[in-house]
């Protein structure tokens, strides 16, 4: 079989969705490694501000697109310009309320923008890809820690969507030689990166615990609905592997470099720290980060949510010798320096 080159450390990533929460995190740990990060963002949920906060902490500007995945001539136009050795694709649109009152735009945006990036990267040759995927493949958990080979469903159009672009890679996969595709299920990432610089920027009411838990922190908004704590969990409330983005960012370069090694691979496996905190530990954590109150009322179930969820690491540690290594406590302090930085500015 045609060996494939191993790239050197100088290489060029294309990063979908890298002025988003996430995707910000990993361009830093990217350019930190030593990589040329060009940035692909439509900007539909993210701003291109964030580019200064990658600068000002890495000494680096990466190079920025405003553009679609599902644009085809921009992606022609991207691998044309730039000699792109992998790709990183976060760009989607992920919350799962939302993807229940406008499916289409969820699987045009996420089925549809993976199918187009991975036609772009046949016509450009470029067969090294890194996909966020999610827990949420895993639906209602019977084994907990959870392991990759758990029976994958969904529940709702976000979660659906996410387990058919993954079917998508491992068709493709199957269908032509050099592919080299790392499949990573996040579990829950929280924090921000410590310099308060980049972070995560929800539009309107958060969906998300932590950045709600943050606004009630800074006193935006009055006090957080704990949904149920009558699941049969040590406290009642839900329980979740939260993991610090830059943690979850290492990840990613972790999977970069394992992928890079490999003629061919696909390889599936969970970012996540394994273990589980309740809502109220999260509460708590981040009221002792904060040095706030953190008002709460328990209301009704969330329709959807399950009572607990947290990885089985074993494989990440295999395979990538990746491992998270920042706890709640960080997670907290970071998100709450992230959130007062940006109230108060300066
Ligand atoms: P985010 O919304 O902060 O970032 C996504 C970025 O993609 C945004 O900057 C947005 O402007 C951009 N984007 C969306 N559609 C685009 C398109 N068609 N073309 C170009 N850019 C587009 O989200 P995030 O939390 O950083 O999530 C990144 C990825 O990780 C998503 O695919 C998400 O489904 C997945 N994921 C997130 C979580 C989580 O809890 N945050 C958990 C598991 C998986
Ligand atoms: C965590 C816990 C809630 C908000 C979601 C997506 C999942 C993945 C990560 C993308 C639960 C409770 C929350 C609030 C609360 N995203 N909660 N009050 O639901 O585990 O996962 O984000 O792939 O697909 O479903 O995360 O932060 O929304 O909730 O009590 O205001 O906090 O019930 O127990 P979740 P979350």
């Amino acid at each position: 079989m045609r060996k494939l080159p191993t790239y050197t450390m100088t290489s060029t990533i294309l990063v979908t969705g890298g002025t988003g929460f996430i995707g910000s995190h990993a361009t830093v740990a990217l350019q930190q490694a030593g990589y040329s990060v060009v940035i692909l963002d439509n900007l539909c949920n993210s701003n291109p501000s964030v580019i200064e906060g990658i600068e000002r902490i890495t000494g680096t500007r990466p190079a920025f697109v405003q553009g679609d995945v599902r644009n085809a001539q921009t992606l022609d136009t991207v691998f044309t310009r730039h000699a792109i050795h992998a790709v990183m694709h976060f760009a989607g649109l992920k919350a799962v309320g939302e993807s229940t009152q406008i499916p289409l735009a969820y699987y045009d945006n996420n089925i549809y923008g993976s199918i187009q990036l991975l036609s772009a990267m046949q016509r450009a040759n470029v067969r090294t890809f890194i996909f966020s995927s999610s827990a949420t493949v895993y639906g209602n958990p019977t084994t907990l820690p959870i392991p990759e080979s758990h029976p994958r469903s969904a529940t709702n159009p976000y979660g659906h969507s996410k387990l058919v672009v993954e079917d998508i890679l491992e068709s493709l996969y199957a269908s032509e030689p050099g592919w080299r595709i790392a499949r990573l299920r996040y579990f829950n990432p929280v924090g921000a990166h410590p310099s308060g610089l980049i972070g995560e920027t929800p539009q309107g009411i958060p969906n998300n615990l932590m950045p709600y838990v943050a606004q009630v922190a800074a006193g935006k908004r009055e006090k957080l609905q704990i949904f149920g704590n009558d699941y049969n969990t040590p406290d009642g409330t839900g329980v979740r592997d939260y993991i610090h983005v830059t943690d979850l960012a290492e990840g990613h370069v972790a999977a970069l470099r394992y992928c890079e090694k490999a003629d061919q691979d696909m390889l599936t496996v969970n970012l996540g720290t394994g273990e589980g905190y309740s809502v109220l530990d999260m509460v708590a954590a981040f009221k002792a980060a904060s040095g706030r109150p953190i008002p709460y009322e328990i209301t009704k179930r969330r329709p959807g949510d399950v009572a607990s969820c947290w990885a089985d690491t074993t494989l990440a540690k295999q395979k990538l010798g990746w491992a998270a290594t920042k706890g709640i406590k960080e997670m907290c302090e970071d998100a709450w320096h992230w959130e007062t930085r940006r109230t108060m500015p300066g």
